[in-house]
């Protein structure tokens, strides 16, 4: 599979979110981070907000859902046309069940790992996933230090990948730039978003090219 940028729009202008999509139109995808301000301490968007962006970007929408009981609000997100929903192993109830239900309402399914959550216990649900997050951050926020420790868990969810069979993608997130993105991919990660190195650039359009180019290989 060819590697995908996916931008996040934390580090976007929220006054002017229909031109700061324009401005990530080379992008595979465009990377929203709802936080409630329970399972994290801050406080983003939430449903409405995204209905309103699918409305304005061909882009497709991969929703990191850093909420409590994503069992009750993640297939919504699916069914608004979400093409991607991530839901915190942490917070989720049956993750199972909720893989299917953000799966039978069409978007691709993934489960997110904090910093300080093993894999291991979770590789089973390989099987109900499409692709697997290993943040690189403790989410809640834009603009933190990339944590080079994490790249232990990508490889392994990697090797757990191969064994598995499937095409279940692996996306890396937090402290993403072109300082980090190929240790990233060398240790197996094919989905990274980036949100300050994005956005926080003279040209965001020219960052994601800067991305891609230096792990497609
Ligand atoms: C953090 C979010 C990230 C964040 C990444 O909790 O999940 O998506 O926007 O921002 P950078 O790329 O600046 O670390
Ligand atoms: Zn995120």
């Amino acid at each position: 599979m060819p590697v995908q940028i996916s931008p996040s729009i934390l580090s976007a202008d929220f006054a002017n979110l229909e031109s700061e999509l324009a401005a990530i139109a080379n992008a595979d995808w465009a990377h929203v981070d709802v936080m409630d301000n329970h399972f994290v301490p801050n406080l983003t968007l939430g449903l409405p907000i995204v209905e309103s962006l699918l409305k304005v970007t061909p882009i497709p929408i991969d929703c990191h859902l850093m909420i409590d009981d994503p069992d009750r609000w993640g297939p919504g997100y699916a069914e608004a046309g979400a093409g991607s929903v991530t839901f915190h192993i942490e917070a989720a109830s049956d993750p199972v069940r909720l893989a299917r239900d953000i799966r039978a309402a069409g978007a691709r399914a993934a489960f997110a790992l904090k910093p300080g959550t093993p894999f291991e216990p979770y590789a089973d649900l390989l099987a109900e996933v499409d692709m697997v997050l290993v943040m690189t951050v403790e989410p809640g926020f834009g603009g933190q230090s990339f944590m080079a420790d994490q790249m232990p868990k990508v490889r392994q969810v990697r090797e757990a990948v191969r064994r598995h069979g499937g095409e279940v993608w692996i996306q890396v997130d937090g402290g993403v730039s072109a300082r980090t993105i190929e240790q990233c991919a060398d240790a197996g990660a094919d989905v990274f978003v980036a949100g300050s190195a994005v956005y926080g650039a003279a040209s965001a359009a020219a960052a994601i090219d800067h991305l891609r180019d230096l792990v497609s290989r």
